[in-house]
């Protein structure tokens, strides 16, 4: 097992424990096991035929003259075709241009919200359509048009949907930053995507404080000049700065405007959003992901994985600052018609049983979340759950980190009453939509796995050389074929698409994760290969925390790297060297953390602080965080210390064995 030469990764982890669906859910579910096995085999016959297939049971005003156009790493998806992704949100939902074939969404509960405070909002698909409607001719009033590109900085209110989906329909690429971001963040955002216009609030609610995203988003823009409008929702009705010349309310903005918009016509290939994950090196990347293919991404696979019915509630916790929100809480729900929940707030607020009161009191049947917060709710009590009856609930998601099998076992027998299916879903903001996932139906599922690529998707475990791994060997995951879906570019930055994505191992995609195949051919994914740091399901680099540390006066130096958190999956260290005629202390350590909040977001703050005269580097000069690391999560270093420069600086900073 694990370390074969070339391997990032080994691989330790065993589970023996397995689920089958049930007979009732096998019974009801929309992907049987024939369907499946012809899916497979079709991908694999006729690649083009079955995404095409797939492409058919969405709208589109003028047909593909070629479903892929592959200049590896370049690809074009349904190439010549026009649509409009909002269109097939919302207007394919309505009783008007397609008659009764979808069966007339119109008063279908399309949006279901819970604010933070307690206040709620239920949209149907019609009324949902008149508010996008409203919002885009809002936007083309002031000049928004096809091509532009419009950043979106909202709490999670309904609001942060209806302008996604505007864009999407103007054809204006969005950019959403998350509302925990700071101000320096969004500027950054903002000057690289070569935004125009802003999207913001008053404030937005967390843990019954006001979060002051319309005060971040005037120091934004005061480093950000290119940003000629902001356009500003009322949530809080707090006091706020207002430019009149610079800043419109968005009430005033739809005020006289028409609910009817005809939905333009986009290339399929038309950029649809850039959002900014990091990246090991540098600053943030900004992923581009186009309209057409996404659109066949999300909506195959939100059906076939969360096995969506007519009357199911869904909900998905994500905020729609990350992929998880685009994808699974507006884009993904809303193309297969269902119902989707959004809360506002923090899971723990006013105690830790809320997402419980809110999946009782709304009837949700599908709950779909990330690890941290399984752990979360582990480390809170099973008394909370119990308070609610939970059995409008069939079936349990998982996305962002590796599931570790006892927290996907006590999700399966807590929150689902060891009746719902637990779909672990892995997928990256660069693929665009769930690559590798059970079929709830139909897979057995195995705990800590996400068990099998879906159809089409050709993934793999290799080798360094590109050659596949043999069972449970530990290697790089990888995809071998293009999917639709997939970013397309880093923006502004081609070179480091090829470079990140499909220059490691030759002629494939690689995700940056590393991963065994058990001899089922199961999927076993063990994290990053590289020195990203997940906290709380969110991938940080190492290299902004660095910088933000860095741009502090008192600071020389920083590395920073992740050790295990029962919590958050990791925590965040950072080795700090000062400047000479500076005295470190705890009161500096405190300004510090505080500095990388107001640079980065509370998010990306350390955990601790550790002061050094200096960091362990290579002879090239490199830091050597794989000490770092050992450095953080033991206390001790017994790894291979020969490229290192200084040996006495690694002493100094905590020993190794063989000192
Ligand atoms: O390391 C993998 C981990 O999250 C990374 C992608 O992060 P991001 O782009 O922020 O998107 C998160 C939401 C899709 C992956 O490279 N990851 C995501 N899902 C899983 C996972 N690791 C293990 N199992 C998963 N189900």
């Amino acid at each position: 097992m694990s370390g074969a030469p070339g391997s990032p990764i080994d691989s330790v982890l065993r589970e023996a424990r397995r689920f089958p669906p049930s007979d009732e859910f096998r019974a009801g579910a929309r992907l049987g096991s024939d369907e499946l096995e012809r899916l497979y085999a079709q991908a694999e016959r006729d690649p083009d035929g079955f995404w095409a297939d797939r492409a058919r049971e969405l709208h589109w005003f003028t047909p593909w003259q070629q479903v892929l156009d592959w200049q590896p790493p370049w690809a074009r998806w349904f190439v010549g075709a026009t649509t409009n992704l909002a269109w097939n949100c919302l207007d394919r939902h309505l009783d008007t241009r397609l008659g009764a074939r979808l069966g007339a969404r119109g008063d279908k509960a399309a949006i279901v919200w819970e604010g933070e405070p307690g206040d709620r909002r239920t949209l149907s698909y019609r009324e949902l359509h008149a508010e996008v409607c409203r919002f885009a001719n809002g936007l083309a009033s002031l000049g928004v048009t096809s091509g532009d590109c419009v950043m979106i900085y909202l709490p999670l209110v309904p609001e942060a949907a209806i302008a996604m989906l505007a864009c999407a329909r103007l054809g204006a690429t969005h950019s959403v930053v998350f509302g925990g971001f700071s101000a320096e963040a969004l500027r950054d955002r903002a000057l690289d995507a070569g935004a125009r216009l802003v999207i913001t609030a008053d404030g937005g609610w967390r843990r019954g404080k006001i979060v002051p995203l319309k005060e971040n988003v005037d120091r934004a823009v005061a480093g950000a000049p290119g940003i000629e409008r902001v356009v500003v929702l009322r949530r809080t009705g707090h006091e706020i700065a207002f430019a009149p010349e610079r800043d419109v309310w968005w009430h005033d903005l739809v005020a006289g405007a028409s609910e009817q918009h005809d939905a333009p016509a986009l290339d399929a290939e038309h950029p649809l959003f850039i959002l900014y994950t990091s990246g090991t090196t540098g600053k943030p990347k900004g992923i581009v992901h186009t309209t057409g293919g996404y659109m066949v991404g999300v909506h195959a696979t939100t059906r076939w994985v969360f096995d969506l019915r007519e009357d199911d509630v869904y909900w998905c916790t994500a905020d729609v600052g990350w992929v998880t929100g685009h994808s699974y809480v507006v884009y993904g729900p809303l193309l297969a018609g269902a119902t989707t929940v959004m809360y506002e707030g923090a899971p723990d607020f006013p105690e830790p049983d809320r997402l419980w009161r809110v999946v009782a009191e709304h009837g949700v049947t599908i709950f779909y979340t990330a690890p941290t917060a399984i752990r979360a709710f582990v480390k809170w009590g099973e008394a909370w759950p119990a308070r609610h009856k939970l059995s409008s609930l069939r079936l349990l998601g998982s996305v962002g980190e590796p599931i570790n099998p006892e927290a996907w076992i006590w999700y399966h027998r807590v929150i689902g009453g060891g009746r719902c299916p637990v779909v672990d879903t892995w997928w990256q903001t660069e693929t665009g939509s769930i690559l590798i996932a059970p079929l709830p139906g139909v897979t057995t599922l195995k705990p800590g796995s996400c068990t099998r690529a879906l159809p089409g998707i050709a993934a793999d475990v290799v080798h360094k050389d590109g050659t596949s791994c043999g069972p449970d060997q530990g290697g790089y995951l990888v995809i071998r074929r293009p999917w639709p879906s997939m970013l397309r570019t880093v923006h502004g930055d081609p070179e480091r698409y090829v470079s990140q994505y499909w220059s490691e191992i030759d002629g494939v995609y690689f995700a940056g994760d590393g991963a065994r195949r058990d001899a089922d051919g199961y999927f076993w994914v063990m994290g990053r290969v590289d020195d990203v740091i997940n906290v709380a399901g969110h991938r940080l680099g190492t290299m902004e925390i660095e910088s933000a540390l860095v741009s502090h006066p008192a600071v020389a130096e920083a590395a920073v790297v992740g050790r295990p958190d029962e919590l958050k999956g990791q925590g965040i260290v950072a080795f700090v060297t000062v400047k000479s005629g500076v005295v470190s202390s705890p009161a500096l350590g405190a300004e510090l953390r505080a500095h990388v909040t107001q640079e980065i977001g509370a998010l990306a703050r350390p955990d601790e602080i550790r002061f050094a005269d200096a960091l362990p580097k290579t002879r090239s000069g490199k830091i050597m965080r794989r000490l770092l690391k050992e450095l953080a999560a033991t206390g001790a270093v017994t790894g291979d210390v020969t490229t290192l420069e200084d040996l006495a600086v690694l002493l100094r900073l905590g020993g190794t064995d063989d000192e």
